[in-house]
């Protein structure tokens, strides 16, 4: 066309600079580049959309006040669409729930836990992490709420297992794991094991990884593992003539692969639980509580319990008790019944069979957490752990200390989260019988300090959670039941984590609410 390419890119350079003609290249394939996003797209619905069609915005009605139904109500009312929420417990959030001093924690048969917690600690009851790539860290930074790093791993935390003589820290485990693995590997293609798979230099390559990888000893040696300051240290390094000490004694490799500790390390590969990872600095509760500000609080009735979603032909009506306990009505054009599938498949409603049997096809799962609140943060000052998460095979599974409030006189740790059979056996049990066993089993690792320093403690069980039932639900598959689910019935359309290829997540309700804001506000703009 008369105009070359090297002609584009030296123009792109001048108008641009250096930063725009890199960028350029990248895109013609001449350069790398870094990779493309794999976000999906959102475009909101906006006021203008309206103004330039001559259509009016909606009334909405949305049935619940967690992240789903908040995100419906701040992308449609961005829009001018007029939302009304309602939300069957006292405060907004759903699962997305931190608990502070002063606090209720009320379980379905009327069990009341009052949260003696100090200032400044909080337990994040339900979620309380967040990955980098999640759509929710958007949210955080469109609605202002400030972030800091949860410490999901951290090398100074510990692996636990009953098998084992005392529990290791995560940093001397993988020494181990890796040392004594590429001792072998480094062993075997040396002797010519894998000549079939390997070239000379491949073996040469793969020779020189495991080297750097595992730490071990040269040819000569064998490639022998034999322990190292990766493992930590007896005695740290100090000034003068204190170089410090390795820790030991190394376990042999058959003690290592006795003990499963290598077993946990795929968890933090997974791409939901790789560091870094985020919360919001105060409680995950920022979020819902800065949805609800844009909002406007006065969109959102809270103690309005649904008991009955009509489809009319013109709409949808939805009646409630209120917090009198009065039976309510309120009539809109369309609804986006955001609340929990089991909750909802109890709801009266005439939506049809099929609907009626798609909302009962997903099973709920449970899961529990106990926050214990220590007068002393002894996890820091005897132990040197500064956040992270101790992985056992105790039925209190995991304890996370606090990402927040470093070096302060109390704190909070998480004494257990687990799910499935572990939190059933501590859901049925009183609150006072779950600190007791959880801090028996801690004990297992922490010693007797972890029951000695105790100040007060707070437990949930997602499953007796009034009007929430459930930690997460599981679809027997993404067929069937969730496509009809992902359809409007009428005028009622559905949205949830558990719509979404992220159960359990935030992430998860934000995506749904945003594929069902999509899909209404089109549905809005083609039709009247
Ligand atoms: N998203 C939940 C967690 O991180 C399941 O534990």
């Amino acid at each position: 066309m008369g105009y070359s390419r090297r002609d584009f890119l030296s123009a792109v350079g001048v108008s641009g600079g250096a930063g725009a003609l890199f960028a350029t290249m990248g895109a013609l394939g001449l350069a790398p580049s870094a990779e493309a996003s794999a976000k999906g797209t959102f475009d909101p619905p906006q006021q203008s959309d309206f103004s330039l069609t001559g259509r009016s915005a909606k009334k909405v009605v949305i049935l619940g006040a967690g992240i789903a139904g908040l995100a419906t109500a701040y992308e449609l009312g961005k829009a001018g669409y007029d939302c009304t929420i309602l939300e069957a417990l006292d405060r907004v959030g759903g699962r997305n729930w931190t608990i502070r001093g002063g606090d209720r924690v009320t379980e379905l048969d009327g069990t009341t836990q009052v949260a003696k917690f100090g200032d400044g600690v909080y337990l994040n009851a339900g979620p309380a992490r967040l990955a980098q790539w999640m759509v929710t860290m958007d949210y955080c930074r469109e609605l202002g709420v400030d972030l800091e790093v949860f410490t999901n791993s951290n090398a100074q935390a510990y692996i636990y297992h009953q098998n084992m003589r005392a529990p290791v820290r995560w940093r001397t485990a993988k020494a181990d794991v890796y040392g004594y693995v590429s001792e072998l590997l480094s062993r075997a293609t040396d002797a010519g094991a894998l000549d079939a798979a390997l070239t000379a230099q491949d073996k040469e390559r793969l020779i020189a990884f495991l080297s750097s990888f595992g730490a071990v000893g040269d040819r000569a040696s064998g490639f022998k593992y034999s322990g190292g300051t990766r493992r930590g240290h007896g005695v740290n390094p100090g000034a003068g003539d204190q170089p410090g000490t390795a820790l030991g004694p190394v376990p042999s490799l058959s003690e290592v692969l006795a003990s499963g500790v290598g077993q946990r390390f795929a968890f933090e590969f997974g791409y939901d639980q790789a560091m870094l990872m985020f919360q919001p600095v105060g409680g995950m509760d920022a979020i819902p509580r800065a949805f609800a500000a844009k909002i406007g609080r006065q969109r959102i009735r809270l103690r309005a319990k649904v008991t009955r979603i009509t489809d009319l032909p013109d709409g949808v009506e939805v009646e409630y008790a209120d917090r009198h306990g009065r039976t309510q009505k309120i009539k809109a054009d369309l609804c986006v019944a955001a609340m929990p599938p089991h909750i909802l498949a109890r709801t009266a409603h005439n939506l049809g069979a099929e609907v009626q049997a798609a909302l009962a096809t997903p099973t709920a799962t449970n899961a529990g957490k106990i926050g214990l609140e220590y007068r002393r943060r002894w996890w820091e000052v005897d132990e040197d752990i500064y956040g992270g998460i101790t992985a056992t095979d105790l039925d209190l599974a995991t304890i996370w200390y606090p990402s927040y409030g470093y070096g302060a006189s109390r704190g909070m740790v998480v004494g257990y989260y687990n799910f499935g059979a572990q939190a059933d056996a501590y859901a049925a049990l009183k609150p006072a019988e779950r600190e007791r066993r959880a801090i028996e089993q801690g004990m297992k690792i922490h010693g007797a300090k972890y029951r000695d320093e105790l100040a007060s403690s707070v437990s949930i069980a997602w499953k007796l959670q009034p009007h929430i039932e459930g930690a997460w639900v599981g679809w027997p598959s993404r067929q069937g039941a969730y496509q009809l689910l992902g359809k409007p019935a009428g005028h009622v359309y559905f949205a949830g984590d558990w719509l979404s290829y992220m159960i359990a997540w935030q992430s998860g309700a934000l995506e749904s609410a945003r594929k069902v804001v999509t899909e209404l506000h089109q549905r809005v703009l083609s039709t009247s």
